[in-house]
């Protein structure tokens, strides 16, 4: 087994653990699943590995590791890309790998998701990520993040599980959120207007 498998697994390995642990939350174990994602970064060998996934922000991203329970995929994209804030159907961390500087925020769900369209966000967490910073949000309905590429980065994107078919994309000043699916197609195959999204 490679050093990269074997990195790889032993991090979906421990973030398992600790989302069991926590009724489903990893971010309830911040410290440890930050370490444990920290141990990740520091493996040498994760860019060309895995298999090519559709990239719907970045302009390419590879799956390194799935299972039930912990999806990894690592993203390059060059500076200005941006990601508005959206969500995925699951806890998210997300984290540089070896180069690049990445504007980011989560937020936290305020209203009770009564009225479909409307979202009252707030901030929760906002900086820059450089190589080796790793951010983590809740699960649903709190997995709601935001993303600029200030510089050409690699960035280490962990979801508790698949992507969900949809997502949804907020307007925090309007209070508004719309849905769109995720697309399936290669970005060559679209307009470039619709290439919003990880
Ligand atoms: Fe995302």
């Amino acid at each position: 087994m490679s050093r990269a498998d074997e990195a790889l697994r032993e991090c979906a390995r421990e973030l398992s653990e600790y989302a069991q642990a926590n009724g489903g939350d990893p971010s309830k174990a911040r410290d440890l699943v930050i370490a444990s994602i920290k141990r990740l970064l520091e493996c040498p060998d994760l860019i060309g590995i895995g298999l090519p996934r559709v990239a719907q922000h970045l302009e390419s991203t590879r799956i390194l590791y799935y299972d039930t329970q912990v999806q990894m995929t690592l993203g390059r994209g060059r500076a200005g890309l941006y990601d508005p804030p959206h969500n995925h159907g699951a806890w998210l961390a997300t984290a540089v790998y070896k180069q690049g500087e990445v504007q980011y925020a989560d937020y936290r769900r305020m209203d009770d998701q009564s009225r479909a369209g409307h979202a009252d966000l707030k901030v929760a967490d906002a900086r820059i990520l450089r190589p080796g910073d790793v951010a983590i949000t809740p699960p649903p309905p709190h997995d709601i993040h935001e993303n600029r590429t200030l510089a050409e980065s690699y960035m280490l994107v962990i979801t508790g599980g698949s992507f969900a078919p949809t997502r949804e994309y907020y307007d925090v000043g309007a209070k508004t959120y719309f849905t769109k699916a995720e697309s399936t197609k290669d970005k060559s195959e679209q307009p470039a207007a619709q290439g919003a999204g990880k």
